[in-house]
Protein backbone atom coordinates (compact mmCIF):
# COMPACT_ATOMS: atom_id res chain seq x y z
CA UNK A 1 0.00 0.00 0.00
CA UNK A 2 2.66 2.36 0.83
CA UNK A 3 5.74 3.44 -1.39
CA UNK A 4 8.99 1.92 -0.46
CA UNK A 5 10.26 4.81 1.00
CA UNK A 6 6.92 5.07 2.72
CA UNK A 7 7.76 1.37 4.30
CA UNK A 8 11.18 2.21 5.49
CA UNK A 9 9.75 5.28 7.42
CA UNK A 10 7.18 3.53 9.12
CA UNK A 11 9.66 1.47 10.87
CA UNK A 12 11.69 4.18 11.83
CA UNK A 13 9.93 5.02 15.21
CA UNK A 14 9.02 9.21 15.55
CA UNK A 15 5.64 9.24 16.77
CA UNK A 16 4.07 11.89 18.59
CA UNK A 17 5.55 12.99 22.29
CA UNK A 18 4.85 11.34 25.36
CA UNK A 19 1.51 12.33 26.60
CA UNK A 20 2.31 12.02 30.35
CA UNK A 21 2.49 15.36 31.70
CA UNK A 22 5.54 17.01 33.11
CA UNK A 23 6.36 15.32 36.69
CA UNK A 24 9.60 16.70 38.12
CA UNK A 25 11.03 13.16 38.47
CA UNK A 26 8.67 10.67 36.73
CA UNK A 27 9.16 12.92 33.25
CA UNK A 28 11.36 15.78 33.61
CA UNK A 29 11.81 15.71 30.08
CA UNK A 30 11.91 19.01 27.91
CA UNK A 31 11.63 21.07 30.72
CA UNK A 32 14.50 23.47 31.11
CA UNK A 33 15.96 25.54 34.30
CA UNK A 34 15.24 28.79 32.16
CA UNK A 35 11.64 28.20 30.97
CA UNK A 36 9.67 30.15 33.50
CA UNK A 37 12.10 33.03 32.55
CA UNK A 38 11.36 32.57 28.62
CA UNK A 39 7.63 32.00 29.65
CA UNK A 40 7.23 35.41 31.40
CA UNK A 41 8.75 37.24 28.69
CA UNK A 42 6.76 35.85 25.89
CA UNK A 43 3.79 36.50 27.99
CA UNK A 44 4.61 40.31 28.07
CA UNK A 45 4.05 40.52 24.10
CA UNK A 46 1.52 41.60 22.03
CA UNK A 47 0.82 40.63 18.70
CA UNK A 48 -0.53 42.50 16.37
CA UNK A 49 -2.14 40.58 13.14
CA UNK A 50 0.01 40.53 10.75
CA UNK A 51 1.80 37.67 12.23
CA UNK A 52 -1.66 36.45 11.17
CA UNK A 53 -0.48 36.57 7.52
CA UNK A 54 2.33 34.56 5.35
CA UNK A 55 4.48 38.11 6.08
CA UNK A 56 7.52 38.19 3.87
CA UNK A 57 7.65 34.58 2.26
CA UNK A 58 8.83 31.32 4.11
CA UNK A 59 12.51 31.73 5.46
CA UNK A 60 12.68 34.59 7.92
CA UNK A 61 11.78 37.96 7.98
CA UNK A 62 14.24 40.85 7.67
CA UNK A 63 13.41 41.67 11.20
CA UNK A 64 14.20 38.27 12.47
CA UNK A 65 17.40 38.22 10.13
CA UNK A 66 18.17 41.39 11.14
CA UNK A 67 18.25 40.95 14.38
CA UNK A 68 20.12 37.37 14.24
CA UNK A 69 22.86 38.87 12.35
CA UNK A 70 22.88 41.86 14.63
CA UNK A 71 23.13 39.18 17.73
CA UNK A 72 25.80 36.65 15.73
CA UNK A 73 27.95 39.91 15.31
CA UNK A 74 27.67 40.49 18.47
CA UNK A 75 28.47 37.26 20.35
CA UNK A 76 30.31 34.88 17.72
CA UNK A 77 32.74 37.74 16.66
CA UNK A 78 32.53 37.04 12.73
CA UNK A 79 35.40 38.01 11.12
CA UNK A 80 33.89 39.43 8.34
CA UNK A 81 30.07 40.99 9.76
CA UNK A 82 27.44 38.50 8.99
CA UNK A 83 24.42 40.38 6.71
CA UNK A 84 21.12 39.77 7.14
CA UNK A 85 21.08 38.64 3.34
CA UNK A 86 23.22 35.45 4.44
CA UNK A 87 20.72 34.19 6.55
CA UNK A 88 18.00 31.44 6.04
CA UNK A 89 15.32 30.83 8.71
CA UNK A 90 13.70 27.20 9.17
CA UNK A 91 11.05 25.59 11.62
CA UNK A 92 14.97 24.09 13.91
CA UNK A 93 18.04 23.30 13.03
CA UNK A 94 16.97 19.39 12.36
CA UNK A 95 15.39 20.75 9.48
CA UNK A 96 17.90 22.86 8.48
CA UNK A 97 20.74 19.64 9.04
CA UNK A 98 18.57 17.82 6.59
CA UNK A 99 18.20 20.64 4.12
CA UNK A 100 22.16 20.49 4.34
CA UNK A 101 22.79 17.40 3.62
CA UNK A 102 20.42 17.87 0.77
CA UNK A 103 21.85 20.35 -1.02
CA UNK A 104 25.45 19.53 -0.42
CA UNK A 105 25.55 15.61 -1.23
CA UNK A 106 23.98 13.66 -4.35
CA UNK A 107 21.41 10.81 -3.87
CA UNK A 108 22.57 7.43 -4.69
CA UNK A 109 25.85 8.21 -5.77
CA UNK A 110 27.97 6.85 -2.45
CA UNK A 111 27.92 10.57 -1.19
CA UNK A 112 28.47 10.53 2.23
CA UNK A 113 28.96 13.52 5.22
CA UNK A 114 31.94 12.69 7.81
CA UNK A 115 31.66 12.84 11.42
CA UNK A 116 33.87 12.56 14.14
CA UNK A 117 32.75 10.21 16.88
CA UNK A 118 30.71 9.83 19.54
CA UNK A 119 28.10 12.80 18.22
CA UNK A 120 24.91 14.33 18.90
CA UNK A 121 22.70 11.06 17.90
CA UNK A 122 19.55 12.43 15.80
CA UNK A 123 22.26 13.05 13.02
CA UNK A 124 21.85 9.89 11.93
CA UNK A 125 18.81 9.71 11.15
CA UNK A 126 18.41 13.66 10.43
CA UNK A 127 20.96 13.71 7.65
CA UNK A 128 20.00 10.53 6.12
CA UNK A 129 16.35 9.61 6.82
CA UNK A 130 15.27 11.46 3.57
CA UNK A 131 17.96 12.49 1.86
CA UNK A 132 19.90 9.36 0.42
CA UNK A 133 23.05 10.10 1.89
CA UNK A 134 25.40 8.40 3.80
CA UNK A 135 27.52 9.14 6.87
CA UNK A 136 30.90 8.18 7.57
CA UNK A 137 31.47 8.22 11.17
CA UNK A 138 35.73 8.67 12.14
CA UNK A 139 37.19 8.14 15.49
CA UNK A 140 38.83 10.66 16.79
CA UNK A 141 39.12 9.74 20.65
CA UNK A 142 36.74 11.26 23.50
CA UNK A 143 39.05 14.51 23.47
CA UNK A 144 41.57 14.47 20.51
CA UNK A 145 39.08 15.80 18.24
CA UNK A 146 39.21 19.65 19.95
CA UNK A 147 42.96 19.57 19.56
CA UNK A 148 44.69 19.82 16.05
CA UNK A 149 45.54 16.11 16.55
CA UNK A 150 41.94 14.83 14.80
CA UNK A 151 42.99 16.42 11.68
CA UNK A 152 44.94 13.65 10.88
CA UNK A 153 42.20 10.93 12.16
CA UNK A 154 39.89 12.85 9.65
CA UNK A 155 42.34 12.76 6.54
CA UNK A 156 42.61 9.29 7.22
CA UNK A 157 39.04 8.72 7.28
CA UNK A 158 38.50 10.43 3.91
CA UNK A 159 40.90 8.90 2.25
CA UNK A 160 39.41 5.44 3.82
CA UNK A 161 35.84 6.06 2.95
CA UNK A 162 37.67 6.84 -0.95
CA UNK A 163 39.12 4.03 -1.07
CA UNK A 164 35.93 1.64 -0.18
CA UNK A 165 34.49 4.03 -3.21
CA UNK A 166 32.68 6.59 -0.19
CA UNK A 167 32.51 10.43 -2.25
CA UNK A 168 32.70 12.53 1.21
CA UNK A 169 30.89 15.89 0.32
CA UNK A 170 31.24 17.68 3.48
CA UNK A 171 32.52 17.41 7.25
CA UNK A 172 30.07 17.58 9.93
CA UNK A 173 31.07 19.53 13.38
CA UNK A 174 29.18 20.18 16.23
CA UNK A 175 30.55 23.23 18.40
CA UNK A 176 30.31 23.61 21.36
CA UNK A 177 29.76 19.84 21.11
CA UNK A 178 27.27 17.37 22.11
CA UNK A 179 27.84 14.87 24.46
CA UNK A 180 31.17 15.40 25.34
CA UNK A 181 30.47 19.64 26.34
CA UNK A 182 33.76 20.68 24.27
CA UNK A 183 34.38 23.59 22.61
CA UNK A 184 36.84 23.28 19.44
CA UNK A 185 40.20 25.32 19.92
CA UNK A 186 40.80 28.03 17.15
CA UNK A 187 43.60 26.26 16.02
CA UNK A 188 41.62 23.21 15.51
CA UNK A 189 38.94 24.93 13.94
CA UNK A 190 41.58 26.30 11.31
CA UNK A 191 43.11 22.84 10.93
CA UNK A 192 39.88 20.99 10.22
CA UNK A 193 39.41 24.29 7.52
CA UNK A 194 42.59 23.82 5.74
CA UNK A 195 41.33 20.25 5.86
CA UNK A 196 38.15 20.85 3.92
CA UNK A 197 40.07 23.28 1.35
CA UNK A 198 42.24 20.95 0.71
CA UNK A 199 39.93 18.06 -0.15
CA UNK A 200 37.47 20.16 -1.61
CA UNK A 201 34.69 19.62 0.77
CA UNK A 202 32.10 21.52 2.55
CA UNK A 203 32.95 22.42 6.79
CA UNK A 204 29.24 22.31 8.47
CA UNK A 205 29.20 23.97 11.81
CA UNK A 206 26.26 23.23 14.48
CA UNK A 207 26.93 26.09 16.62
CA UNK A 208 23.42 25.80 18.18
CA UNK A 209 25.37 25.95 21.73
CA UNK A 210 26.83 28.74 21.46
CA UNK A 211 26.13 30.39 24.10
CA UNK A 212 25.55 27.68 26.74
CA UNK A 213 28.62 27.53 27.61
CA UNK A 214 30.45 28.79 31.54
CA UNK A 215 33.60 29.22 32.86
CA UNK A 216 34.38 26.80 35.09
CA UNK A 217 35.75 27.72 38.64
CA UNK A 218 37.61 24.70 39.24
CA UNK A 219 39.71 24.43 36.08
CA UNK A 220 40.70 26.40 32.56
CA UNK A 221 37.96 25.96 30.09
CA UNK A 222 38.21 26.43 26.20
CA UNK A 223 35.82 29.49 25.29
CA UNK A 224 33.68 29.44 22.40
CA UNK A 225 34.89 30.04 18.87
CA UNK A 226 32.81 30.50 15.73
CA UNK A 227 34.15 29.05 12.56
CA UNK A 228 32.64 32.56 11.41
CA UNK A 229 35.68 34.41 13.82
CA UNK A 230 38.42 32.77 11.69
CA UNK A 231 39.27 35.02 8.70
CA UNK A 232 39.29 32.66 5.92
CA UNK A 233 41.51 34.62 3.49
CA UNK A 234 44.89 32.21 2.73
CA UNK A 235 42.66 29.10 4.12
CA UNK A 236 39.53 28.16 2.67
CA UNK A 237 36.98 29.84 0.03
CA UNK A 238 34.26 31.31 2.40
CA UNK A 239 31.52 30.07 0.04
CA UNK A 240 32.63 26.21 1.43
CA UNK A 241 31.63 26.98 4.96
CA UNK A 242 28.17 27.26 6.91
CA UNK A 243 27.22 27.85 10.25
CA UNK A 244 24.05 26.65 11.68
CA UNK A 245 22.42 28.43 15.41
CA UNK A 246 18.92 28.06 16.88
CA UNK A 247 16.28 28.98 19.52
CA UNK A 248 16.97 25.57 20.82
CA UNK A 249 19.32 25.58 23.78
CA UNK A 250 20.84 29.09 24.17
CA UNK A 251 17.41 30.42 24.47
CA UNK A 252 15.65 26.94 26.15
CA UNK A 253 13.17 27.91 23.10
CA UNK A 254 13.04 24.88 20.88
CA UNK A 255 8.80 24.74 21.30
CA UNK A 256 9.34 28.00 18.56
CA UNK A 257 10.93 25.67 16.15
CA UNK A 258 13.02 27.98 14.76
CA UNK A 259 16.55 27.95 13.36
CA UNK A 260 18.55 29.59 10.83
CA UNK A 261 21.37 28.69 8.47
CA UNK A 262 24.26 31.42 7.79
CA UNK A 263 26.34 30.80 4.74
CA UNK A 264 28.14 33.45 2.56
CA UNK A 265 27.64 31.39 -0.38
CA UNK A 266 24.72 32.51 -2.60
CA UNK A 267 24.05 29.53 -4.71
CA UNK A 268 23.92 27.42 -1.47
CA UNK A 269 21.52 30.16 0.02
CA UNK A 270 19.19 30.35 -2.62
CA UNK A 271 19.03 26.14 -2.74
CA UNK A 272 18.03 26.36 0.86
CA UNK A 273 15.54 29.02 0.53
CA UNK A 274 13.85 26.83 -1.89
CA UNK A 275 13.71 23.82 0.15
CA UNK A 276 13.20 25.13 3.72
CA UNK A 277 9.87 26.59 1.58
CA UNK A 278 8.12 23.48 3.19
CA UNK A 279 9.40 24.06 6.65
CA UNK A 280 8.81 27.17 7.44
CA UNK A 281 9.09 29.01 10.31
CA UNK A 282 5.46 30.53 12.23
CA UNK A 283 5.18 34.04 11.82
CA UNK A 284 4.50 34.27 15.59
CA UNK A 285 7.92 32.49 16.35
CA UNK A 286 9.49 34.90 14.18
CA UNK A 287 8.00 37.31 16.17
CA UNK A 288 9.14 36.02 19.48
CA UNK A 289 11.99 35.06 18.96
CA UNK A 290 13.15 38.55 17.12
CA UNK A 291 11.58 40.73 21.06
CA UNK A 292 14.05 38.53 22.40
CA UNK A 293 17.14 38.87 20.52
CA UNK A 294 16.39 42.71 20.21
CA UNK A 295 15.72 43.15 24.14
CA UNK A 296 19.56 43.28 25.34
CA UNK A 297 18.93 43.90 28.90
CA UNK A 298 16.71 40.80 28.72
CA UNK A 299 19.41 38.86 26.82
CA UNK A 300 22.15 39.97 29.08
CA UNK A 301 20.38 38.92 32.22
CA UNK A 302 18.93 36.13 30.77
CA UNK A 303 21.77 34.73 29.31
CA UNK A 304 24.09 35.17 32.63
CA UNK A 305 21.56 33.19 34.21
CA UNK A 306 21.40 30.45 32.14
CA UNK A 307 24.91 30.15 32.32
CA UNK A 308 25.46 30.41 36.13
CA UNK A 309 22.63 27.83 36.54
CA UNK A 310 24.21 25.53 34.33
CA UNK A 311 27.28 25.82 35.94
CA UNK A 312 26.42 25.45 39.30
CA UNK A 313 24.35 22.19 37.80
CA UNK A 314 27.17 20.36 36.31
CA UNK A 315 29.58 21.20 39.38
CA UNK A 316 26.62 19.39 41.40
CA UNK A 317 26.30 16.47 38.79
CA UNK A 318 29.73 15.77 38.41
CA UNK A 319 30.68 16.48 42.50
CA UNK A 320 27.51 13.70 43.17
CA UNK A 321 28.88 11.13 40.11
CA UNK A 322 32.53 11.52 41.79
CA UNK A 323 31.25 10.64 45.10
CA UNK A 324 29.21 7.54 43.76
CA UNK A 325 32.45 6.40 41.66
CA UNK A 326 31.27 6.61 38.64
CA UNK A 327 33.59 8.52 36.18
CA UNK A 328 32.75 11.12 33.03
CA UNK A 329 34.34 13.04 30.86
CA UNK A 330 35.41 15.95 32.81
CA UNK A 331 36.49 18.80 30.31
CA UNK A 332 33.30 19.62 29.61
CA UNK A 333 32.01 23.13 30.20
CA UNK A 334 29.16 24.13 27.11
CA UNK A 335 25.71 22.19 26.61
CA UNK A 336 23.55 20.62 29.20
CA UNK A 337 24.82 16.91 29.58
CA UNK A 338 27.91 15.38 30.65
CA UNK A 339 29.23 12.30 28.92
CA UNK A 340 28.98 9.07 31.11
CA UNK A 341 31.42 6.16 31.50
CA UNK A 342 29.40 2.99 32.95
CA UNK A 343 31.10 0.41 31.44
CA UNK A 344 32.53 -0.60 35.08
CA UNK A 345 28.87 -1.67 35.90
CA UNK A 346 27.62 -3.47 32.66
CA UNK A 347 26.18 -6.64 33.03
CA UNK A 348 28.26 -8.41 30.44
CA UNK A 349 27.87 -11.51 32.64
CA UNK A 350 24.58 -11.53 32.03
CA UNK A 351 25.19 -11.14 28.05
CA UNK A 352 27.84 -13.44 27.76
CA UNK A 353 30.41 -10.75 27.16
CA UNK A 354 28.32 -8.19 24.57
CA UNK A 355 29.26 -4.98 25.89
CA UNK A 356 26.36 -3.45 23.42
CA UNK A 357 23.64 -5.77 24.95
CA UNK A 358 24.65 -4.87 28.38
CA UNK A 359 24.86 -1.63 27.88
CA UNK A 360 21.33 -2.01 26.38
CA UNK A 361 20.09 -4.35 29.54
CA UNK A 362 21.45 -1.63 32.05
CA UNK A 363 19.40 0.79 30.11
CA UNK A 364 16.50 -1.04 30.47
CA UNK A 365 16.97 -0.97 34.07
CA UNK A 366 17.59 2.63 34.63
CA UNK A 367 13.92 3.37 32.64
CA UNK A 368 12.76 1.10 35.20
CA UNK A 369 14.22 3.08 37.85
CA UNK A 370 13.07 6.38 36.25
CA UNK A 371 16.18 7.37 34.59
CA UNK A 372 16.08 7.68 30.85
CA UNK A 373 19.63 8.93 29.31
CA UNK A 374 20.64 8.32 25.57
CA UNK A 375 23.00 5.61 25.25
CA UNK A 376 26.56 5.69 23.94
CA UNK A 377 25.14 3.44 20.91
CA UNK A 378 22.76 6.23 19.68
CA UNK A 379 26.04 8.50 19.81
CA UNK A 380 28.03 6.25 17.74
CA UNK A 381 30.74 5.94 21.01
CA UNK A 382 33.66 3.78 19.72
CA UNK A 383 32.88 1.32 23.01
CA UNK A 384 30.08 -0.02 25.09
CA UNK A 385 29.10 1.52 28.54
CA UNK A 386 28.67 5.60 27.68
CA UNK A 387 25.83 7.20 28.30
CA UNK A 388 24.20 10.71 28.61
CA UNK A 389 22.86 12.33 31.68
CA UNK A 390 21.41 15.56 31.40
CA UNK A 391 21.49 17.91 34.40
CA UNK A 392 19.59 21.18 33.32
CA UNK A 393 16.53 19.72 35.47
CA UNK A 394 16.08 21.40 38.47
CA UNK A 395 18.57 20.48 41.74
CA UNK A 396 16.10 18.13 43.45
CA UNK A 397 15.47 16.31 40.11
CA UNK A 398 19.37 16.35 39.47
CA UNK A 399 20.47 14.74 43.11
CA UNK A 400 17.31 11.99 42.76
CA UNK A 401 18.30 11.26 39.44
CA UNK A 402 21.83 10.37 40.25
CA UNK A 403 21.09 8.77 43.48
CA UNK A 404 19.00 6.87 41.05
CA UNK A 405 21.62 5.85 38.67
CA UNK A 406 24.08 4.88 41.35
CA UNK A 407 21.56 2.68 42.96
CA UNK A 408 21.03 1.24 39.86
CA UNK A 409 24.33 0.81 38.88
CA UNK A 410 25.30 -1.15 42.08
CA UNK A 411 22.56 -3.32 41.48
CA UNK A 412 20.50 -1.57 44.75
CA UNK A 413 17.08 -1.15 44.39
CA UNK A 414 15.96 2.40 44.15
CA UNK A 415 13.18 3.14 46.23
C1 LIG B 1 23.66 19.50 18.05
C2 LIG B 1 22.19 19.70 17.88
N1 LIG B 1 21.72 20.18 16.71
C3 LIG B 1 20.40 20.35 16.52
C4 LIG B 1 19.49 20.05 17.50
C5 LIG B 1 18.02 20.24 17.23
O1 LIG B 1 17.72 21.59 17.11
P1 LIG B 1 16.25 22.14 16.79
O2 LIG B 1 15.44 22.03 18.05
O3 LIG B 1 16.47 23.55 16.37
O4 LIG B 1 15.68 21.29 15.71
C6 LIG B 1 19.94 19.55 18.73
C7 LIG B 1 18.99 19.17 19.80
O5 LIG B 1 19.28 18.46 20.73
C8 LIG B 1 21.33 19.38 18.93
O6 LIG B 1 21.81 18.91 20.08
Amino acid sequence: MLSARGLQWAQVGYAHGAQDRYHPLRNPRGVWLMHSDLARFINTLNFDESSCSYGEGFTGTLRIREAMANHMNKFFKPASPIDAEEITFAAGVTDLNEACALVTCNPDAKEAIMLGRPVYGSFSRDLCMRTGVELEYVSVGNTDQFTPACVAAYEAGYEEAKARGRNIRALMICNPHNPLGNCYTRETLIGLLQLCARKGIHLISDEIYALSVYKRTDRPSESFTSVRSIDFSGIIDPKWVHVLYGMSKDFGACGLRLGCVVSQNRDFNNAMRSICRFSSPSQFSMEIAASLLENQDFLRSFLEKSQARLLHNRLVAESLLSQAGISFHDKGNAGFFIWLDLSPFLPTEETSGDGWKAQKLLSERLGKAGVSMSTGETYRAPEPGMFRVIFSVDEDTLREGIRRISRVVSGASVE
